[in-house]
């Protein structure tokens, strides 16, 4: 509901200078914490996974909160790591964030080709970090149904590196 939707605005942490000087970090983890919000983001953000096979949470907050949500909507989920965190790698892309750079890779054998995949990762930034996910998801042929996120900084313009792609944003600040 919009009131449980506002207890989990509260819990979100603003922390300046996170990672680096200059940028205001969204803490995620208090809402995490609290159990009612826990499952109020997991349950809505299920809700949009409808139609998906899978679940893809990315490194790392998206891990926890992919995981819940493919519970929930009664699918499997995969992880995308970093690079160098999986002993078999299907695909790599790097990619640029707000404060630098890193590559995401997925893991072999897990993702068929054809399956509908809902990708959730905790906060969407520039983009970079969720259109790479969706690009290594497409050289498995996958076809990626839509991103789930509990808050898009809508000032990064992260959904421009999107294309038409479905965003459930639970929150914008
Ligand atoms: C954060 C966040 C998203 C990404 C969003 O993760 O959890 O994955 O940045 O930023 P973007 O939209 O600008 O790409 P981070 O890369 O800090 O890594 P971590 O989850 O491993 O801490
Ligand atoms: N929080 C979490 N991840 C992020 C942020 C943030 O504020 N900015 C870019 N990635």
């Amino acid at each position: 509901s919009a009131d449980d939707l506002l207890r989990v605005a509260e819990l979100v942490r603003s922390v300046p200078d996170y990672p680096q000087p200059g940028v205001l970090f969204r803490d995620i983890t208090p809402v995490l914490a609290h159990g009612e919000s826990f499952a109020t983001v997991t349950t809505e953000l299920a809700a949009n996974a409808g139609e998906a096979d899978l679940v893809v949470g990315v490194e790392a907050r998206g891990f926890l909160l992919g995981a819940a949500v493919a519970l929930v909507a009664g699918v499997g989920t995969v992880p995308v790591r970093k690079a160098g965190k999986l002993p078999a790698v299907a695909a790599s892309r790097s990619y640029d964030l707000e404060y630098g750079s890193a590559t995401l890779e997925l893991p072999a054998g897990v993702v068929e080709p054809g399956t509908r995949v809902y990708v959730v990762d905790d906060v969407l930034a520039t983009g970079g970090t969720a259109a790479a996910a969706c690009a290594l998801l497409a050289d498995a042929g996958a076809e990626v149904v839509g991103f789930g996120t509990l808050l898009e900084l809508a000032a990064l313009n992260g959904r421009a590196k999107l294309g038409d792609l479905r965003i459930d944003a639970l929150l914008n600040a």
